[in-house]
């Protein structure tokens, strides 16, 4: 199963100059529940943005150009092709950025989505999904207590 998780406000943006462009516990909170025990695949954009640090409890697979990168406790790889041969048989969650997300859409099975009702600046979008090609199986609202922002986990499965 290829699963992509991400967080966008209500016009699909996703990030600003590296990072998130916002701080809504609640959503890292679900995040964290999503993905604990899990391997995860990220551009080398996004983890620089998280200050190269490698989340606790999960497996990291980075993806770069660079053949000379390396990080202690991640696996690096260097193709679509060469992280779609290693994840046969098992599971996978993409956790971004923009352009990861979108090599890997079209092998993804499922997409966790939050979506966050509120407009925020920023430079990076998620891309364009054909959503005829998914359909919508659960749909949880919630209401960060600290930002007082509200939204929804929505989450599809490939027709
Ligand atoms: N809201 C969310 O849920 C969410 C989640 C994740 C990230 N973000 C945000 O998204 C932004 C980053 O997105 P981004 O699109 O700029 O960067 P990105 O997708 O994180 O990383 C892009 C980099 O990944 C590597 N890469 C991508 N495709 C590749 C391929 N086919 N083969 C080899 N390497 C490949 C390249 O690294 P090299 O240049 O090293 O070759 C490329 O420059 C940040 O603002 C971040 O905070 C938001």
């Amino acid at each position: 199963m290829l699963t992509l998780i991400w967080a966008q406000d209500e016009a699909g943006l996703i990030g600003a100059k590296g990072t998130l462009p916002w701080h809504v516990s609640a959503d890292l909170k679900f995040f964290k529940e999503q993905t604990m025990g899990q391997t995860i695949l990220m551009g080398r954009t996004t983890f620089i943005g998280m200050g190269e640090r490698l989340l606790p409890k999960r497996t990291t697979w980075l993806l770069t150009k660079d053949t000379h990168y390396q990080v202690a406790g991640a696996k690096v790889f260097h193709s679509v092709e060469e992280v779609l041969q290693a994840s046969l048989g098992q599971d996978l969650i993409v956790t971004g950025g923009a352009k990861v997300y979108e090599n890997f859409l079209p092998y993804a099975d499922c997409l966790v989505q939050t979506v966050l009702a509120k407009k925020f600046s920023g430079d990076t979008y998620f891309p364009k999904v054909n959503w005829d090609d998914f359909q919508l199986v659960t749909q949880v609202p919630f209401t960060d207590a600290k930002s007082g922002i509200s939204g929804y986990f929505n989450t599809y499965h490939r027709k």
